[in-house]
């Protein structure tokens, strides 16, 4: 029997080492593949169930640790959500303005959307007192870019260091609604305050720089929210007042997870993967697009839409003949980063193995993601031999030199220990990703997908 190219080992604290040996003779990935829900979309679909009348049917839910952070929360303040351990949840809502104050702090675990969107819920719901904490990570991420536009529009927020960070306390009251231009495009910030300005009577508006994920924007109108958009002047309005309704949400697979085997696909010689039910939403395909730049051959098929979002299968093909890469280094930097901010570390791989230079730049805000994603990605991927460059907004990958097998770790960073394994495949000799059990934050299965992708 041949060795297993990939194998898991469980230290005493729980957390785990993810193993990859690639074989001696050449390895080619090959296979159909069905990715976990989008996190973004399963937050959200969990987020307006609970605040609306009736039920709320969710099909595809992602059954990752942050969606499970997230129906914590809204349990402990009152909304009925099925338990999480198949992939069609009901919510139970309590509608607009009603959730309990819970008796508990609310932990949001390791998520930023849950936190941060929460915050606008729990800010406008007067006369309830919150107490918001999260794990290590996220106790050390921003919350001013929420906190700084809920004070404006009247909310009582207190946490450290000038009520930046987590642990928050939030007493709920009535704000009022503001025009609010938002100095990064962030979902989550465009999000949390027009989930504020549902329960704040007026027009509150939100500018972005450039145009971030509109889920939230597609999901409420669904719902039943009143709201407007402006593309040419990147702004969303929502009026305050309308009641939500419960509504059936079908999930597409999450492009972020998907663009580890699109990635995968193209750098691995002989390889082709199909990864079905991808959600390609306009504000998440930037990934497909620096792909295309980069030479890989990726084709779009049984386009369709499905319950308000773009769904496609994505068949990628190996780029290059034999051995030899065809992809090639380019630059990635302004409007595009907002549309693949989340597939920047996996991108980072795809440029290791291209030829020439790539540079992503305009990224400054991977340094306050679940790790600093650009410091992490540079020394992981440089131990394996990788040249990396730390620029203060992004990187500079000279691609093209063989990688080694190396001791690497994800610094719990469910994004990082993914692209670590994807890295590895491609790799002379073992690696050993330490705390890879982080993938779970967002793709449960990925190393049962690994091993079955791999055979
Ligand atoms: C998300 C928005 C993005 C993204 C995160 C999910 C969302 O964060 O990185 O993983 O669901 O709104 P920012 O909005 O802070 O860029």
């Amino acid at each position: 029997m041949s060795p297993a190219i990939i194998s898991v080992e469980t230290k005493e604290d729980i957390s785990q080492n993810l193993i990859i040996k690639p074989p001696a003779s050449r390895l080619s990935l090959h296979g159909n593949i069905r990715i976990p829900g989008d996190k973004s979309i399963s937050h959200r679909a969990l987020m307006l169930g609970a605040l609306s009348e009736g039920e709320t049917k969710i099909q595809g839910l992602l059954l990752g640790e942050d969606p499970r952070s997230t129906a914590s929360c809204f349990q402990a303040m009152g909304a009925e959500i099925s338990p999480l351990n198949t992939e069609l949840v009901t919510v139970r809502g309590i509608g607009l303005g009603n959730l309990t104050e819970p008796v508990d702090i609310l932990n949001a675990g390791n998520s930023g959307t849950t936190l941060r969107l929460m915050l606008g819920i729990l800010a406008s719901h007067p006369s309830r007192f919150f107490t918001v904490t999260g794990d290590g990570s996220l106790r050390s991420r921003p919350m001013s870019r929420v906190v700084k536009p809920l004070l404006e529009m009247g909310a009582e927020i207190w946490g450290r260091k000038g009520n930046s960070l987590a642990p928050l306390a939030i007493q709920g009251k009535s704000l009022k609604p503001i025009h609010y231009h938002s100095p990064i495009a962030s979902a989550q910030v465009k999000s949390c305050i027009l989930l504020a300005g549902l329960m704040t009577e007026g027009k509150t508006t939100v500018t972005e720089p450039a145009l971030s994920r509109d889920h939230s924007e597609r999901m409420l109108r669904a719902f039943g929210a009143e709201l407007s958009v402006d593309p040419s002047t990147k702004s969303v309005t929502v009026t305050g007042g309308a009641k939500l309704q419960g509504q059936t949400v079908i999930v597409p697979g999450d492009i972020s997870s998907a663009a580890f085997w699109l990635v995968a696909g193209a750098i691995v010689p002989g390889s082709e993967l199909v990864v079905e039910n991808v959600g390609v939403n306009p504000t998440r395909t930037g990934i497909l697009e620096a792909l295309a730049m980069m030479g890989a051959d990726i084709q779009q098929e049984n386009q369709r839409e499905v319950a308000g979002e773009p769904v496609a299968d994505l068949r990628v093909r190996y780029a290059g003949t034999g051995s030899v890469t065809a992809l090639k280094g380019c630059t990635i930097s302004g409007d595009i980063i907002p549309r693949l901010i989340d597939e920047i570390p996996i991108l980072a791989v795809a440029a290791v193995f291209a030829q020439g230079t790539t540079i992503i730049k305009d990224a400054e805000e991977l340094r306050v993601k679940e790790s600093d994603r650009i410091t992490v990605m540079a020394q992981q991927l440089g131990k394996m031999g990788a040249k990396i460059t730390e620029l203060p907004d992004g990187m500079e990958i000279t691609g093209g030199t063989p990688l080694t097998g190396a001791d690497v770790d994800s610094f719990t960073d469910h994004r990082i220990a993914m692209s670590l394994a994807i890295a590895a495949l491609n790799a002379t000799g073992t690696t050993n990703i330490q705390r890879a059990e982080a993938a779970s934050i967002s793709y449960p299965d990925f190393i049962t997908t690994l091993e079955t992708v791999c055979k």
